[in-house]
């Protein structure tokens, strides 16, 4: 995988909870049996990077990108394996390793172009090269300029057969949160909403525990563990006094961040109580007064101070920025409907997720889960291109990666 090594982000120390190993054990050979024949069979590079591709999805290797590989000889997959954690073995090597001396004139599949660098780790051309593999199966070339297409280069100067783009599209969506980071300097940015049948994402009273049922709220914190940042505004920090930790999914806590203009999160919320063993950082305006950063940070919060616009609000944009800079490649926005409705108009949402819960909460209460404008017709709305719909408990959930038309 790629040499972009860089800081990780900080995220909460890490709960006892048990991580996956990264060595997956081999899945079976056969394809497995499907209802309908597919249009067009996938062929066995195809069915082998999919193995790969399924690897890749686990760990948390942020900032590095998730990558997957597997070791196949003679149409059986003797290893497959994740990089799970910054600065840990990558994929390759992993697999490479647990393959042991089989792998000798086997194929290699990565998701992601091996590094040919000396990073945190050394390049996986080399151990690729001394395992003596025959081929290497790429699902995608490396977009980091500096490493773009030199370690394809060095393992065919080596003699090796590489085969480039096999599952490109998939294998590019799994490090579309990196590829953001690296090259735009900006965080890819999912915004999670739970909502009513009606729209709504609180009742009149302004309580929005619990929309969505146990099942997606389950389902929250995988999302939240698989995030370096989840950020609220302070609307939300105040009404519902969230924690926003993992509770219900194994994985670490992420960051949590608050937009908080002119610093009303009180010392007695549970964000800042609990901000020693999960760090917590909360947007200010430049202006926003001394004393309660002073209180803030006695109590181990971050106050981290940002533009404001001619209407008041913080510069979204400018803090995600920052905070890229500080290594979070993704952030999950949780609400409310004023901070969701900015993400929005400014376009800096990456992915939807839309929880919707079988019930109906009435219109007396929050304009709506988005507050904002909105477009002038439905051909300009926001949309979730290619949406996948699932049922979650009693909830449906939607999501996928937004489009803005023009
Ligand atoms: N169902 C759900 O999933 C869900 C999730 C979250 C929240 N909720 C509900 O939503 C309600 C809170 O939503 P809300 O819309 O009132 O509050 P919000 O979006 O959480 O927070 C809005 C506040 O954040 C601050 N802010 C700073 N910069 C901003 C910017 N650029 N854009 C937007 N806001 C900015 C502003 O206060 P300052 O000017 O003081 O900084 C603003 O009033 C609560 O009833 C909560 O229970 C429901």
């Amino acid at each position: 995988m790629s040499g972009k090594e860089s800081k990780p982000a900080r995220r909460a120390s890490a709960p006892p909870a048990p991580r996956p190993p990264s060595v997956h054990p081999p899945p079976p050979s056969a394809a497995p049996a499907s209802v309908r024949a597919p249009q067009t069979a996938p062929t066995d590079d195809e069915r082998f990077m999919d193995v790969a591709i399924q690897a890749a999805k686990s760990g948390h290797p942020s900032p590095n990108p998730h990558v997957g590989a597997a070791v196949v000889k003679d149409g059986v997959v003797l290893a497959s394996a994740h990089h799970d954690r910054a600065g840990g073995d990558h994929a390759e090597i992993a697999a490479i390793r647990a393959a042991g001396a089989g792998a000798k004139g086997g194929s290699l599949y990565v998701t992601l172009e091996p590094c040919n660098h000396h990073g945190r780790t050394d390049p996986c051309t080399d151990a690729i090269i001394a395992a003596k593999l025959a081929r290497v199966v790429v699902g995608c070339r490396d977009p980091n300029p500096h490493v773009e297409g030199k370690g394809i280069e060095k393992l065919e100067a080596a003699g090796i057969q590489v085969v480039l783009g096999v599952r490109e599209e998939k294998a590019r969506t799994i490090i579309a949160p990196w590829v953001k980071h690296i090259t735009e300097g900006m965080p890819y940015v999912s915004l999670k909403l739970a909502l009513s049948l009606d729209g709504r994402i609180a009742t009149r009273t302004g309580a929005s525990k619990w929309v969505t049922g146990p099942d997606a709220r389950a389902k929250v914190h995988l999302l939240r563990s698989r995030s370096d940042a989840v950020a609220v505004g302070i609307g939300t920090a105040l009404a519902d006094d969230p924690a926003l930790t993992v509770r219900d999914a194994p994985g670490d806590s992420p960051i949590r961040i608050v937009f908080d203009t002119k610093l009303r999160l009180p010392t007695t919320s549970r964000l800042v109580q609990t901000s020693r063993e999960i760090p917590t950082i909360v947007i200010a305006g430049l202006d926003a007064p001394l004393e309660p950063e002073e209180e803030l940070v006695q109590h181990g919060v971050e106050v981290m101070r940002s533009q404001v616009s001619t209407e008041g609000r913080l510069d979204v944009a400018g803090a995600f920025r920052s905070l890229a800079q500080r290594g979070v490649v993704s952030l999950m926005v949780e609400g409310g409907a004023e901070l969701a409705g900015s993400i929005l108009a400014g376009r800096l949402a990456d992915e939807l997720h839309v929880f919707v819960a079988p019930i109906l909460l009435g219109p007396r209460g929050r304009a709506g889960a988005v507050d904002w404008a909105g477009p002038d017709t439905p051909a300009q709305a926001p949309r979730i291109s290619q949406p996948a719909w699932e049922l979650v408990g009693t909830d449906a959930y939607v999501h996928g990666p937004i489009v803005y038309p023009d």
